[in-house]
């Protein structure tokens, strides 16, 4: 099954094709970081109208790369949420659209779940079950995955998300906008040692997370010490960060008695988190599993993927029927849209 995928749910508009047979045919990308930077933060107007500008050259791009025509697509996934409503329009109207032209179906995906399952596009793949930290601009969460579908939330943040509080630091230490991959290269200067940051929770024995006191502690510095000190607190933000994830990752693993652990979303292609993370594995004995640096932030193959997953497992399940001999009324959903 050839699946196409789109993503739109923010700034970044992200196409690709996935083969169940052969694995990702092609990929492209655009990035919307340049347009938005001057803003200081993603204005969602300009998104969407670059996604309708992108969206099709993109298309072709896949298409010409993997040697396929729009004929040979069995299915067409779309990001359908969360994110801006006005550009997960354009993807979700262009999906429906090639659909109804070329007669296929179109399945929506959950942003959140072609995080999740893009560490299954990597080479080893992690089986099921195990722990992923989804640690995106948007979202904390640690959660138990059993399947496609299957998933049980462990914990999450109380507050900002890692990805917003290392946008949020980088923007006091002047790094601009998305600032958590200029932080990171400009911790690497610094000294981790020379200021202490705080762990916020790092003891509240459960998998909750908060990063917005760490990020006031950092403005707190930046104004004491200023700009001279920004690679030494850039670098205690990094290290306070990185303690704190990586020990609720173990606490999750001991809690579920999964050897199984991965890493998704745009934090996860974190440098530092992802040396912490592989030497707690070897030393712990687990396995730590990440999609391809380049499938960290948004991209429409972790998209193409889910769908692909999703629909497999629905025609698998093909032909077989279940009853609910008990069932609450108020728990049915309308009809999907
Ligand atoms: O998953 P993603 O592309 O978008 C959302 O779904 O939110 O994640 C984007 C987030 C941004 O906050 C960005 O600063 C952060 O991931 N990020 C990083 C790094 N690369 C991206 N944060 C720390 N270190 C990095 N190397
Ligand atoms: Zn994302």
């Amino acid at each position: 099954m050839r699946v196409l995928g789109i993503e739109s749910s923010c700034d970044e508009t992200g196409l690709a094709l996935y083969d169940t047979e052969a694995g990702l045919l092609a990929h492209a990308l655009h990035s919307q970081v340049a347009m938005h930077a001057e803003y200081g933060g993603v204005v969602p107007e300009l998104a969407s109208r670059d996604h309708i500008r992108r969206v099709l050259p993109l298309l072709k791009r896949v298409l010409a790369e993997a040697g396929v025509e729009l004929k040979d697509i069995d299915a067409i996934a779309y990001t359908q949420g969360p994110g801006l409503a006005g550009a997960l329009l354009v993807g979700a109207s262009i999906a429906s659209g090639l659909a109804q032209a070329l007669g296929k179906p179109t399945v929506g995906i959950h942003h959140l779940e072609g995080h999740l399952l893009s560490p299954l596009l990597s080479d080893p793949k992690p089986a099921f079950p195990f722990v992923a930290l989804l640690v995106s601009g948007g979202h904390t969460q640690l959660m138990r995955v059993d399947g496609v579908g299957r998933y049980e939330l462990l914990g999450e943040t109380v507050d900002d998300a890692a990805g917003e509080a290392f946008d949020k630091t980088a923007q006091l230490l002047g790094l601009g906008y998305p600032g958590g991959p200029a932080l990171s290269r400009l911790a690497e200067q610094g000294d981790a040692y020379r200021f202490k940051l705080p762990r916020p929770m790092l003891n509240s024995h459960n998998l909750d997370f908060s990063f917005a006191g760490l990020k006031t502690a950092a403005l707190t510095l930046v104004r004491k010490e200023g700009l001279d000190a920004a690679a030494d607190i850039a670098a205690g933000f990094q290290a306070a960060a990185v303690d704190v994830l990586a020990a609720k990752c173990l606490t999750a693993l001991k809690q579920t008695g999964l050897k199984r652990l991965v890493v998704a979303g745009g934090v996860g292609a974190n440098r530092s988190l992802r040396s912490r993370l592989d030497a707690e594995a070897e030393q712990k004995r687990f396995a730590v599993f990440y999609p391809p640096l380049a499938l960290c932030t948004d991209n429409g193959a972790m998209i193409a993927f889910a769908g692909a997953m999703r629909l497999t497992e629905a025609q698998s399940r093909d032909g077989r029927f279940t009853v609910k001999p008990r069932w609450d009324l108020s728990t049915l959903a309308a009809p999907a849209a």
